[in-house]
């Protein structure tokens, strides 16, 4: 029996992005739909209140990350869960997960190689034009104005998508929770990369800036990802060394989005 659509979506996609994280991210597509069977007992534990989609959710995303590992050479490993919802990494590991309703995306390294990870996935739907207030500075809307109307909203959503994938990149050690017009986002489209620029003093600008990220747009998913030397890093060395090459190939321009 041959994949299903979805199924080959999925692994196009983890082709698309191991060609652009590089070797030392290892990263895995899978369905959202997990098995709660396959999580290590403390996982487990930790979901047991859930409603079952949730605990379905969990368990892909924990599933995805040890493929992820197992993907650079890394054991697969449990996965803790803060209070604050947020991953909790063995020494030594930084990652990130995102699921929508019909992918998960998990990506893992080592933390003295790549500084932090953050990626974030949605649909690829506009956002309503009554919430752009909400997710884009004053800039940003001036920007999404000057773009063609039916693209406005796909647009936005990619600013969305920049801004959580900031988000995870920065959150594990600053703990610093943000609002989405505390930083703006920039994109050079032509590239699939775009740039953070904060509004207000954060925890993390003790990093090399601007920060970049990078961008993947399908037909079904927006797909963003920063990585690079984290805010207070503990060992960056050889991360800080590519994160210089990132750097010089910033972007800087706003076109218009790859159809
Ligand atoms: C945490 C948050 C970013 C998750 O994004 P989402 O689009 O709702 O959901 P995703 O599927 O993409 O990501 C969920 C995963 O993120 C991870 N996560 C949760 N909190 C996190 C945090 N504080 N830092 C990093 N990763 C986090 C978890 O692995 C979670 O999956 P799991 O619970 O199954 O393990 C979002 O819910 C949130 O709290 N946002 C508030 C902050 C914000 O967005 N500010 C504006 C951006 S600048």
């Amino acid at each position: 029996m041959g994949l299903s659509r979805d199924a080959c979506l999925t692994r196009t996609v983890q082709e698309s992005l191991a060609a652009r994280l590089g070797p030392d991210i290892g990263v895995a597509c899978t369905t959202p739909d997990g098995d709660p069977n396959d999580l290590y007992p403390e996982e487990r534990a930790a979901i047991s209140r859930a409603v079952s989609s949730r605990q379905r959710e969990f368990a892909a995303g924990r599933t995805a990350t040890r493929k992820a590992m197992v993907n650079i050479g890394l054991a697969p490993q449990p996965i803790g869960c803060g209070v604050d919802r947020a991953p909790v990494w063995a020494a030594g590991l930084v990652g990130s997960i995102s699921h929508t309703r019909r992918i998960c995306i998990a990506a893992v390294g080592r933390q003295h190689e790549v500084g932090g990870i953050g990626i974030d996935v949605e649909e690829n739907l506009p956002i309503p034009m009554d919430i752009w207030s909400s997710v884009c500075t004053a800039e940003e809307q001036t920007y999404l104005v000057s773009q063609p109307a039916d693209r406005r909203g796909t647009i936005a959503t990619h600013h969305f998508t920049a801004k959580e994938a900031f988000y995870k990149w920065q959150y594990p050690l600053t703990k610093e929770l943000l609002d989405f017009r505390d930083i703006q986002i920039t994109f050079d489209w032509d590239r699939g990369r775009f740039l953070v620029h904060p509004q207000r003093k954060l925890q993390y600008s003790k990093c090399p800036r601007p920060v970049t990220g990078g961008m993947l747009t399908t037909e079904e998913w927006i797909i963003a990802w920063v990585f690079g030397p984290h805010p207070n890093p503990i060992n960056t060395s050889i991360g800080a060394a590519r994160w210089s090459t990132q750097l010089n190939a910033s972007c800087t321009k706003n076109t218009h989005p790859e159809s």
